[in-house]
């Protein structure tokens, strides 16, 4: 009998999260620095001022590099918090060098909480999207939280780009996706800048 799609999807994230865990450490490190290089000569992260980005897990590409560049550049930062008041969605707070991270207990590193430092995702000119694989029509597959396409639902009307960042490993052809699933205008991976037409704001 053929997997469910649940199925599908589950063994799919399971078999790339195995793969990106699997870089060796020079990899890993290779990826973070090529990514940034890319990212900051890619016109609308250049035309951006506040840019939420997310802290790597989990084998994800590294974005620390990324963000050092564009602190260099001096955009505004911002990473996301589960928010408390409403856990099945994000708040996005200012990252600086001197923000204190704290470890959700889903394992991601979040600002210590300080709401006067949020900013509303509507006035967020990018928002940086980790994803567990994409596809070469711009599909993409999270870690199952669902954060991301509650988030994404509008960004077309909200006037917020979304950009996948990824291992060139998290690419596939095809994936199986569900009707709320919200598809990529771009994703960057270290060797190629991916662009899916029509989907700009
Ligand atoms: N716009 C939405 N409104 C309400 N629930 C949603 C919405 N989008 C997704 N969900 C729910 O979220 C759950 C997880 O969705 P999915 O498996 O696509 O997660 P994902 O895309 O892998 O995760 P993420 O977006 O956090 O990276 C699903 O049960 C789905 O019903
Ligand atoms: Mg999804």
């Amino acid at each position: 009998m053929e997997p469910s799609l649940v199925q599908q999807r589950q063994s799919l994230r399971q078999h790339i999260r195995r793969l990106r865990c699997s870089l060796s450490e020079p990899q890993q490190f290779a990826a973070g620095q090529q990514l940034a290089e890319h990212a900051i000569l890619f016109s609308p992260i250049q035309q951006a001022q506040h840019i939420a980005l997310f802290m790597s897990m989990d084998g994800e590409i590294n974005t620390r590099p990324l963000i050092a560049r564009l602190w260099h550049l001096g955009k505004s930062v911002y990473l996301p918090r589960i928010n408390p008041h409403q856990p099945t969605t994000l708040l996005f707070q200012r990252f600086t060098p001197q923000t204190t991270l704290v470890k959700h207990r889903f394992g991601m590193m979040e600002p210590e909480e300080n709401c006067d430092e949020c900013r509303p995702f509507t006035d967020l000119d990018v928002v940086i999207v980790p994803l567990v694989a994409f596809d070469s029509d711009g599909q993409r597959l999270g870690m199952g939280g669902g954060f991301y396409d509650r988030l994404l639902v509008n960004w077309q009307e909200a006037g917020v780009l979304p950009i996948g960042v990824a291992h060139n490993c998290q690419h596939q052809d095809t994936l199986p996706i569900q009707p709320w699933d919200i598809p990529l205008p771009a994703v960057i991976t270290p060797n190629k800048l991916w662009q899916w037409g029509n989907k700009e704001a």
